[in-house]
């Protein structure tokens, strides 16, 4: 008997019910005690000064862009192999993103394109610990010292996740983690920002509150603001699902180590690869497909077994809206553009059972 499956599936329970409804009793559903105390649990969790909350993981990567000064037409290296919110926020900020390509084992940026990609007009990188897998931090860390650059971590798919023994969100200017119900850990909405960097926690604060100076008066805007405020509710969610963070993260590698077993005799894929220096935090479960497959044809015929499966990613660099907007780099990224045809995600959440790892094998069998 096959059971429903679902892509992902947020693990909710009555620690996460009477967080709210306490959040609800107590009237106060805004710029609140739960805010503060989820700012300070994550800023401890990820090893930093500083956390602010903001109401997803896109205003987090918005608002650390913005802080770092940046000049429009500067130009920051980012993968094509991301979600789209990793280049908006620079289109936002009128920069030029200028794509670099990824490493083909774990789809990370790939230092040594950074280092044909870098101008004189490079002034940061964005990077992504894609998937929960952290991107090569140390030769990251050198490009940008040696380069004098920023390092934005969009860290949005990678909470708990560590490069050789620290977690990651500490190693960029600044980091965002993101709460949508499909990753790690949720609060419906939501997203935070960690940084040592004392002005760039401060800056960003204020640009989520409307402008607003941490003491000043409630019509008093000392700089441009935006309504990026995370509320009481996701934040009490946020404290109750980051307690249990942990075991979340287990259970999730659990699947996944169930998957690399059930996948290890089917022919014409292969399984996500996790460096030995690092402990992944499972994001999402990514299989790749020998050259020569039809991705779509793929997952059309999962879908006829009962088997959902998603594309992820379709490179950014290729998307209909980026023709409106100026980058460089598209033209060279053999890598992102091979994977991309090749990649799918399969059904992935802490409580999927051993049974439902067996019918997805079987239907990829079957498929492939
Ligand atoms: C790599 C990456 N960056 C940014 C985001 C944006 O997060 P949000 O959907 O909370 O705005 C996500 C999540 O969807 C993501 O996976």
């Amino acid at each position: 008997m096959h059971t429903t499956l679902s892509m992902s599936s947020a693990e909710l329970d009555e620690h996460d019910i009477d967080a709210v409804m306490a959040v609800l009793a107590s009237g106060r559903l805004a710029l609140g005690p739960y805010m503060r105390e989820f700012e300070e649990m994550m800023a401890a969790f990820a090893g930093v000064k500083h956390g602010v909350g903001v109401s997803s993981g896109t205003a987090a990567l918005h608002l650390i862009v913005r802080s770092l000064d940046l000049q429009p037409g500067d130009e920051v290296l980012v993968p094509s192999f991301t979600f789209a919110a990793s280049v908006n926020v620079l289109l936002f900020e009128r920069l030029l993103p200028v794509f670099v390509d990824i490493e083909p084992d774990t789809f990370n940026l790939d230092p040594a394109d950074i280092e044909r990609k870098i101008s004189p007009k490079t002034k940061a990188i964005m990077v992504v610990d894609v998937f929960g897998h952290p991107a090569p931090w140390d030769e990251l860390l050198a490009l940008a010292k040696q380069h004098n650059l920023h390092l934005i971590d969009d860290c949005c798919e990678a909470i708990g996740a560590e490069y050789k023994g620290k977690r990651i969100g500490q190693f960029g200017d600044a980091g965002a983690f993101a709460f949508y119900p499909n990753k790690q850990m949720t609060t419906g909405e939501g997203g935070i920002i960690v940084t040592d960097d004392d002005r760039i926690a401060e800056l960003c604060r204020s640009m989520a509150n409307q402008g607003r100076g941490q003491m000043g008066a409630w019509l008093v805007h000392e700089r441009l603001g935006f309504n990026y405020r995370f509320n009481e509710m996701a934040a009490a969610l946020g404290i109750a699902q980051l307690k249990r963070l942990e075991t979340f993260m287990a259970k999730r590698a659990h699947v996944a180590g169930m998957y690399q077993a059930a996948l290890a005799g089917v022919e014409g894929l292969r399984p996500p690869i996790v460096r030995s220096e690092v402990k992944m935090s499972w994001f999402v479960y990514v299989i790749l497909l020998n050259e020569g497959y039809d991705r779509d044809q793929v997952m059309a015929a999962m879908q006829e077994q009962g088997v959902p499966s998603r594309g992820y990613f379709a490179p950014i660099h290729l998307q209909p809206y980026m023709k409106d907007y100026p980058s460089r780099g598209g033209d060279s990224l053999p890598i992102t553009e091979s994977v991309a045809q090749r990649t799918i995600a399969l059904p992935f959440h802490n409580n999927i059972t051993e049974g439902q790892v067996d019918q997805v094998a079987e239907a990829l069998k079957q498929t492939l």
